[in-house]
């Protein structure tokens, strides 16, 4: 009888307290902790610890209310979920290297300074997102990242890499958005990345800041999203997370061959498509396109399934800002559906290409 009860019983207790609301986070309430804005904290804070608000939870902060979702919830989200990867980039930076590593390089004196600033102006960015996914959704937590590099200089290069692409994403994402206030949010945020990226321009890679008239447009926001995915160590998700980005296509990461090109416009470039698990379907007969986004514009030339090799459009003005290549079944990619593979980065100033070679 009485191990009955046991049986019977305590699973289901078991399942009402699983479903029994968790304490809120104290995330929740937007007025708690320092305010993007008003505190000068999202730009002084130099401990090598976590920043606020990852030193509270780095865990998703579950939905407190039954409420349909805010019109901007999904894009918060996805771009929520970026932000873990791009904070934890720049607390990773600021945990490896002190001043040293930098001044080694020849660097100023100020870069490891500058690196744990912009480190507190993403912390700001992940609180400015909790806040703007409305009580009725899910906030993303962190996962945990690998990024790859090796030294100061490769972690610099990606540093660049990540804002560039950023900058770019931004413009997609507006373009994604359903309230002008998100709009206005979302420029500028694009304005402080740009603004880290012209601090690196200048001081790092002792170039121009400036990247032409405009910077690029590329419509496919999560199509860039999706490639950060690249950064995350499988498994290290919190499971509570909406799939990152959403929708995802799923479509075959794409790069491409750095020995062989000097990325400027006009010379030739062969992509590369490095995950055996998910490579591009190609129908014979058919034919493709490598398009190839800069500034306001985008280029099409025909696609060699084969050779893989196009040359970068002549008429895009050279070593300024980035390209984005990707691969599709139409000239234009008109249509998200049309892209079938990238997108790739490539990343002009400064030339990626060369630094590479200088290593
Ligand atoms: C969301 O919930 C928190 C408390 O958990 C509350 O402080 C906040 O005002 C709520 N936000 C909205 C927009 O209702
Ligand atoms: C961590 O967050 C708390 C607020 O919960 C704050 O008082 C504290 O100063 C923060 N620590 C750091 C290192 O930012
Ligand atoms: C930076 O770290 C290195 C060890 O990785 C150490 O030798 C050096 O003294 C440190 N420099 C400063 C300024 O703390
Ligand atoms: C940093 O470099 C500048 C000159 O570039 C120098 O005036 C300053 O004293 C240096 N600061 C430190 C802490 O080394
Ligand atoms: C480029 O050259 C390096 C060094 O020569 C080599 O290790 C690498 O595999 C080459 N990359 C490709 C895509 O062929
Ligand atoms: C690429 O440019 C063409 C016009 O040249 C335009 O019709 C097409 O919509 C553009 N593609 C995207 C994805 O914006």
């Amino acid at each position: 009888m009485y191990t009955q009860f046991i049986f019977a019983v305590l699973p289901a207790l078991f399942l009402i307290s699983a479903a029994l609301p968790t304490a809120a986070s104290p995330l929740s309430d937007p007025s708690y902790g320092p305010q993007p804005g008003q505190s000068p904290y999202y730009s002084t804070y130099r401990g090598t610890s976590d920043a606020f608000p990852a030193n509270v939870t780095h865990a998703a902060i579950l939905p407190s209310e039954s409420c349909a979702p805010g019109p901007d919830d999904l894009l918060f989200q996805n771009l929520l979920a970026a932000e873990w990867a791009i904070y934890s980039f720049y607390q990773q930076g600021v945990e490896r290297f002190n001043s040293s590593a930098f001044t080694a390089l020849g660097l100023p004196n100020t870069t490891y300074d500058r690196i744990a600033e912009i480190r507190d102006n993403e912390a700001g960015h992940l609180r400015i997102f909790q806040n703007q996914i409305s009580n009725a959704s899910i906030k993303p937590g962190a996962c945990k990242y690998d990024y790859g590099f090796s030294g100061p200089a490769d972690y610099l290069a990606t540093q660049t890499v990540l804002e560039v692409s950023s900058m770019a994403f931004l413009t997609g994402l507006v373009l994604q958005a359903k309230t002008d206030t998100s709009k206005a949010v979302l420029v500028a945020i694009a304005e402080t990345e740009s603004r880290h990226n012209a601090w690196s321009l200048i001081d790092v890679w002792n170039t121009s800041p400036f990247a032409g008239p405009t910077d690029t447009v590329f419509p496919y926001a999560n199509q860039i999203l999706d490639v950060t995915n690249e950064f995350i160590i499988p498994g290290s998700c919190p499971e509570e997370n909406p799939p990152y980005p959403t929708p995802n296509q799923h479509l075959p990461p794409m790069d491409y061959d750095s020995n062989t090109t000097t990325l400027e416009p006009g010379s030739p470039i062969t992509f590369t498509f490095p995950n055996e698990k998910n490579q591009p379907q190609f129908e014979q007969g058919k034919d493709y396109y490598a398009v190839a986004f800069h500034a306001l514009s985008n280029f099409s030339m025909p696609f060699d399934t084969t050779t893989k090799t196009v040359t970068i459009p002549a008429e895009f003005e050279g070593g300024r800002g980035l390209i984005l290549v990707v691969i599709a079944d139409q000239m234009g990619a008109p249509t998200l559906k049309s892209v079938v593979a990238g997108p790739s980065v490539l990343l002009e100033q400064p030339n990626l290409a060369q630094l590479k070679k200088k290593d």
